[in-house]
């Protein structure tokens, strides 16, 4: 038996009939910018997470940098960002003239800590960029009582929770992508701003419209970046059942558990109830394993072999500190598979391919 690295199309599959009707009103409608869906949609994403406001926009990626921007970040600020994260976690930042420097994760979280955190401040550092990596909820409070505004990049961390509240109501800001293989997934592109900041939200707003109220005055030098009516329309449909999907795959890490994944790799630490946008384990073989995995037939990817900071664009922003967790991490992650809908079966059939690949033990 095949294991997909994730289903995407299960669990949506008995929902099409309710998305293609909300698809037909939007069509009857003519509405297909900033109307009625994306308002409606902005108010339920908010109540979900328990923030103030939510401002829909094109993609994760525009979320981020139209959040710092409406922060104040720009020209001779710092942006503390982890090395171990999506390419656009960083990228946003030069985007609005900052500097990114990077930080350092714990790899048995793959998140960042207040410590990892507090090595890269300086005087000049205007912002933090936490990501709740792989749906894991990093330490906001703790960050922020170091003194510093926390955005949340919590692209891949939409139906996590922490004690302190859903991931994406714990900083100043969050940022979600919505993007189609995230856990709340677009057919398209897709993203979202949130917080309880009014004044930051009315400044997102305008940025995301050119820097205007009305499109009859242009106060900023803003964007066109606005989540469409179609995609709104979709999110909705699936926005109740976010929470069943996040307990679907909250269960399908318990499945590996039980078979005993956790005597053959390295196990992610959970920081707080994560909705596990991807389960991603740790061996030093990790490369042997992949092949194993491919053999029987088990989708597994590699996604951060070469860290952020690490990539050619980020040429100009060398590292200040040294990065051995991201180092490790790098070297060690694997993806395997998971999805609301992975079964005790299924991870059974993952763990026994993990088991024939013959490696060492990891610890
Ligand atoms: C951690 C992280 N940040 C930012 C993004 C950017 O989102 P988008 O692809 O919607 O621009 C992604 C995903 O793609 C992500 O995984």
């Amino acid at each position: 038996m095949s294991v997909p690295l994730f289903d995407t199309r299960t669990p949506i599959a008995p929902l099409r009939g309710a998305i293609d009707a909300a698809l037909a009103d939007v069509i009857d409608g003519s509405r297909f910018i900033l109307g009625p869906e994306v308002a409606a949609f902005e108010s339920e994403f908010a109540s979900y997470l328990g923030v103030g406001q939510a401002i829909g926009v094109a993609n994760g990626t525009d979320a981020i940098t139209l959040a710092l921007r409406a922060m104040g970040v720009g020209p001779g600020d710092e942006v503390v960002v982890p090395s171990f994260t999506f390419y656009a976690s960083a990228e946003a930042i030069p985007l609005t003239g900052a500097r990114p420097v990077f930080c350092d994760v714990d790899p048995a979280t793959f998140c960042v800590t207040p410590e990892t955190v507090k090595a890269a401040l300086t005087p000049r550092t205007r912002a933090v960029i936490v990501v709740h990596l792989f749906g894991n909820v990093a330490p906001v409070a703790e960050i922020e009582a170091l003194g510093v505004p926390v955005l949340e990049d919590a692209a891949q961390a939409v139906g996590s929770r922490s004690a302190a509240g859903m991931a994406g109501s714990l900083g100043t800001v969050a940022t979600f992508s919505f993007f189609p293989s995230k856990n709340l997934g677009a057919f398209g592109d897709g993203g979202a701003v949130v917080t309880s900041d009014d004044a930051l939200a009315e400044r997102v707003r305008m940025l995301r419209f050119h820097g205007s109220r009305d499109k009859q005055t242009f106060e900023l030098i803003g964007h066109n970046s606005r989540l469409d009516e179609m995609q709104a329309a979709i999110l909705r449909v699936q926005l109740p059942h976010l929470d069943g999907w996040a307990d679907g795959r909250r269960a399908a890490a318990a499945h590996y558990g039980a078979a005993g994944l956790g005597e053959l790799v390295d196990l992610p630490r959970a920081l707080g109830e994560p909705a596990w946008h991807l389960y991603v384990v740790r061996h030093r073989e990790a490369d042997a394993l992949a092949a194993a995995l491919e053999r029987a037939g088990i989708g597994h990817k590699i996604y951060y072999r070469v860290p952020t900071h690490a990539q050619p664009a980020m040429r100009e922003y060398p590292p200040a500190v040294e990065l051995p967790g991201t180092d490790e991490a790098a070297r060690t992650h694997i993806a395997i598979p998971m999805s609301p809908v992975l079964d005790a079966d299924q991870a059974a059939e993952v763990v026994a391919a993990v088991r024939d690949a013959g490696l060492d033990r990891p610890h």
